[in-house]
């Protein structure tokens, strides 16, 4: 399977990037920053130069090229203020999804976060915008029409993946590390039954094929 990563850069999209390559899948990494090129080559994927903020979505599709599906890892950072949740975490998405209908690609794999489909409506500062901005990316996915899969992880952690996680479509909050992420985007991309699917995961018991085999029933 040929995957686009966007944010390919991205601290989970490098650990999923090495797992796409170890089992013989190949990732192309969108990248901001030229710079970044060894990085990604190094995780095994090859990059392609793509600024999501200011591209447009033709750009965007003609770097995506005929590849079979996406995963949207990319995003503003903590550093950043609101303005940049919504050309971020919102506009970078709605630009791939756009891109995605140019180019043909019809599966679209969201790294969202754990709360944004129950945003605080107003206030929460730069939190809740951000919160604001990943729910309507997400919202804007789910009535596109393409085979979507929206997973909404706990507060990331940089600790050695152990590859167990506790995933359903709502659950409370909770840690789990970028590694064990890395690895639920792995298997959701491998499992059909997860189209058309949102749902939370965080640490815990279940093993991740398993969990996600689970969530995609
Ligand atoms: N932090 C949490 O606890 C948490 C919890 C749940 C979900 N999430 C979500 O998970 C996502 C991935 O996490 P992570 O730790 O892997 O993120 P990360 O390391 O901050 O990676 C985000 C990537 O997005 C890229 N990016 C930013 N603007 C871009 C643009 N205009 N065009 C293309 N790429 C752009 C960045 O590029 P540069 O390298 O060039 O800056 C960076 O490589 C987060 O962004 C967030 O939305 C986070």
């Amino acid at each position: 399977m040929d995957v686009a990563i966007a944010g390919g850069h991205g601290q989970i999209a490098l650990l999923l990037a090495e797992r796409l390559a170890a089992r013989g899948d190949r990732a192309f990494a969108l990248i901001r920053n030229p710079e970044h090129a060894d990085d990604v080559r190094r995780a095994g994927a090859e990059p392609v130069v793509c600024d999501l903020e200011a591209s447009t979505a033709a750009q965007v599709a003609e770097s995506l090229g005929d590849v079979d599906a996406v995963v949207f890892a990319a995003g503003a950072g903590p550093g950043s203020g609101e303005g940049r949740k919504w050309t971020v975490d919102f506009g970078a998405g709605a630009t791939l999804l756009a891109a995605c209908k140019v180019a043909g690609v019809k599966r679209y794999v969201m790294v969202s976060a754990i709360r944004a489909n129950t945003p605080p409506p107003t206030g929460g500062d730069v939190f809740g915008e951000y919160l604001r901005a990943k729910a309507a990316a997400d919202r804007a996915l789910e009535v596109s029409g393409m085979d979507w899969t929206v997973v909404r992880p706990g507060r990331l952690t940089d600790d050695p993946p152990t590859g167990r996680v506790n995933a359903a479509h709502v659950l409370d909050r909770g840690d789990i590390s970028r590694a064990d992420v890395a690895e639920v985007l792995a298997w959701v991309l491998n499992t059909p039954g997860t189209v058309h699917v949102a749902f939370d995961v965080v640490g815990g018991p279940v093993r991740i094929e398993e969990a996600v085999a689970k969530i995609g029933r």
